[in-house]
């Protein structure tokens, strides 16, 4: 029998903060898995010539993280209608020697939020702080898991525009500075800005209006419970941690190189959390 070993990484730049190589690690570890999953540390100068090795070194694919998200999606052979929408490919399979883009971020956001058995009030306001990367994302998995009704608000708010094309019959875009008042009626509210992050200042937002059973979520995951979630907490709101949409988002790529859909266990949490 031939030991073929599957080779997969996450490329970035620079890469060392990245969980992903413990995230994999663990799954291959966990089903006893020939493998491996490094971290690839690709400068921008050299990103096109580098990920041509990957392909002669037999990668079956790779994750990508800041700041290629954007690049490769451009220098993908194919890629599909998740990361059409979202503007940016985050997983990588590699198939005959080309390059197929996916993105796993709106998975791992609306997963995560099943897998806390959460309600999702669909029909109410859903209001997304930000509009990065991040937010087009969740943007994406909101509406493909029924939300009709998303507001987004941005400091920036020329980008919360770029967001709004996704689906302009169920996005509206209001000031950054109504970002308080426009809680009042609302389902959910996600935080995917980089406010409330070790070394930043917190969100500020006045929740006096938030409905108590309004989820507040964070993708923020360090620290594990940001301002923006223990003021929800206090006042007896249902929280999500940002740790679960990072776990959950790798699961589809590894399963797309390993063949196996991995479970988010608690020695998994400890792991990247430590
Ligand atoms: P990601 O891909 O993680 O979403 P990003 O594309 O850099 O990262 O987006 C970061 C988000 O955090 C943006 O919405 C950004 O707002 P701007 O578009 O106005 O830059 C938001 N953000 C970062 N620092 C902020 C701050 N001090 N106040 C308000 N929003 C902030």
């Amino acid at each position: 029998m031939v030991n073929h070993i599957i080779k997969a990484g996450v490329i970035g730049h620079p890469i060392n903060h990245s969980k992903s190589p413990i995230i994999h690690g663990h799954w291959i570890d966990k089903y006893g898995l020939q493998g491996t999953y490094r971290p690839i540390d690709i400068s921008p100068e050299n990103l096109q010539v580098e990920i041509s090795k990957l392909i002669r070194e037999g990668y079956a694919g790779f994750n990508v993280t800041i700041p290629y998200k954007q690049s490769i999606f451009e220098l993908c052979d194919y890629v599909d209608d998740v990361a059409k929408s979202i503007g940016a490919v985050n997983t990588v399979v590699v198939k005959n020697g080309m390059f197929h883009g996916t993105n796993t971020d709106a998975f791992g956001y609306i997963q995560n939020l099943k897998f806390h058995n959460i309600h999702l009030q669909k029909h109410k306001p859903a209001i997304v702080l930000g509009a990065g990367g991040a937010a087009r994302a969740i943007v994406y998995g909101l509406l493909e898991e029924g939300f009709d009704n998303i507001l987004i608000t941005n400091r920036t708010i020329e980008k919360s525009y770029d967001v709004l094309k996704i689906d302009e019959a169920k996005i509206s875009v209001l000031p950054w500075e109504n970002r308080s008042e426009i809680l009042q009626g609302a389902g959910l509210v996600v935080n995917t800005t980089a406010l409330g992050m070790t070394g930043k200042d917190p969100l500020d937002i006045d929740f006096s209006g938030l409905p108590i059973d309004c989820i507040v979520s964070d993708i923020v995951y360090a620290p594990l419970m940001t301002p923006f979630l223990s003021d929800g907490q206090k006042r007896g709101n249902p929280v999500v941690t940002g740790i679960g949409m990072l776990l959950h988002q790798a699961r589809p790529a590894f399963e797309k190189w390993f063949g196996i859909l991995p479970d988010v266990d608690d020695e998994l949490v400890r792991k990247v959390l430590a």
